[in-house]
């Protein structure tokens, strides 16, 4: 079938010639696309390209023994429940360990999702009105982008600098108004950056003057390769903040199992949004969920995929320094999976993308993480997915698309 948004498309009915009738795809259908970043990864199935563009956490870190262990436990505790439709904002024991590491008082602020790209659509669904405004860093995360997007907002992108969204340009676009402010201030995707304690605090004042809700999206907090932690925005002004959190770049991204810490009195509107969404998520995930982070088995995982990410950092930027020099900056992320770079003027990363595939590299053009344009020189390189060996040779066919592409 063929469809085009807010017209008629014919259908072809179980493809036999003679019978086809109309469908009219809903107008906010217009705005769905795919992602460029999956575009580009069905580039890489080539068993012979070598990715820094896709997201996925590194697999080799994926605790399958102790999934196995967890799937034992939760099923002999209470295997019934485990299979049984259970209740919209999750289990209660999940939604207390939530609880209890943001310490909140009050748990019922706690709505598990299915992934915290769920949180994001129920934003949209909770919060958005055709034509309304969503203030968001330029550069942001693609998915919250296409999330939002069937829920018809226009988009005010705010110019960042090395830590993060700039309190000067949010107080200005905050100014005209928006319904709520995205951020990801630790490790953004695609950035890298984190805002500091005081920049936080700049960030929540420049809201709380325009009285504008932050929805902050915390999927990286976990992987800093340092020991600076700040508070989440959410921590220094519960009233005014979403909180988004996940279990898919600590654990592992195919249980699905991702947190939304809302504001008082949004509580019923979410669980009600998330109720017509899905009735809850898997109440099997939660429970094998809950058997992995008890007791403080979550944490302990912390030391060893800091030190892997970050050495997996140094890896990719020993090779960028062996192969491409300068025609490469960036800066040094101190945490997360990415790093965001940029070639010299002049070049297009777009077109650079189409000779780094012939050559057996891919990376995502940053371009594909703007509302509108984007600079074409810059670019998103995942440090998560090779090892020593793939990116030195990534780095050095990279450095040879830019030999052909003149740069
Ligand atoms: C900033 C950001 N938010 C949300 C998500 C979605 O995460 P989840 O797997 O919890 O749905 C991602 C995934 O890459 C992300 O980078």
């Amino acid at each position: 079938m063929t469809a085009a948004a807010g017209g008629a498309v014919a259908v072809a009915n179980g493809g036999t010639a003679a019978s086809q009738h109309d469908v009219r795809l809903a107008a906010r259908t217009e705005r769905m696309r795919p992602s460029a970043i999956r575009e580009i990864l069905k580039l890489t199935d080539r068993g012979d390209v070598l990715s820094l563009a896709g997201g996925l956490p590194a697999a080799e870190l994926f605790p399958v023994d102790a999934v196995a262990e967890a799937t034992q436990r939760a099923l002999a505790a209470n295997g019934v429940r485990a299979l049984q439709y259970g209740p919209s904002a999750g289990l209660p024991e999940l939604r207390a360990w939530v609880a209890e590491r943001h310490a909140l008082e009050d748990p019922d602020r706690v709505v598990v999702t299915s992934g915290s790209q769920q949180g994001l659509d129920l934003v949209g669904k909770i919060l958005l009105d055709p034509g309304d405004r969503v203030a968001l860093s330029a550069p942001a995360y693609m998915g919250a982008l296409r999330a939002f997007d069937p829920y018809q907002p226009t988009y005010a992108p705010v110019a960042m600098d090395d830590e993060g969204l700039d309190p000067d340009a949010l107080d200005a676009v905050l100014a005209e108004g928006a319904s709520f402010l995205y951020a990801v201030p630790d490790f953004d995707n695609p950035s890298g950056r984190r805002a500091g304690l005081a920049r936080r605090e700049a960030i929540l004042e420049v809201c709380a003057k325009h009285d504008v809700l932050v929805v902050e999206d915390a999927p990286y907090r976990e992987l800093r390769f340092d020991d600076v932690e700040h508070p989440p925005l959410a921590a220094l002004a519960p009233d005014r903040v979403v909180h988004l959190g996940s279990l898919s770049k600590t654990l592992a991204p195919g249980m699905r199992v991702a947190w939304m810490i809302v504001p008082d009195g949004l509580e019923e509107i979410t669980e009600q949004a998330k109720q017509a969404t899905d009735l809850h998520t898997g109440t099997f995930a939660q429970a094998v969920a809950y058997e992995l982070v008890r007791d403080g088995a979550l944490e302990a995982r912390f030391p060893h995929l800091r030190t892997h990410y970050r050495d997996q950092r140094d890896r990719l930027t020993a090779a960028l320094a062996r192969h491409v020099g300068g025609r490469l900056t960036y800066e040094v992320p101190p945490g997360g999976m990415f790093l965001w770079g940029r070639f010299g003027d002049g070049v297009d990363a777009n077109a650079l993308l189409r000779e780094a595939i012939d050559r057996g590299v891919a990376f995502v053009p940053g371009d594909a993480f703007y509302p509108g344009d984007g600079p074409p020189e810059t670019v998103r390189l995942s440090f998560s997915l090779l090892d020593e060996a793939g990116f030195d040779e990534a780095a050095r066919r990279l450095a040879a698309a830019l030999d052909a592409y003149g740069a």
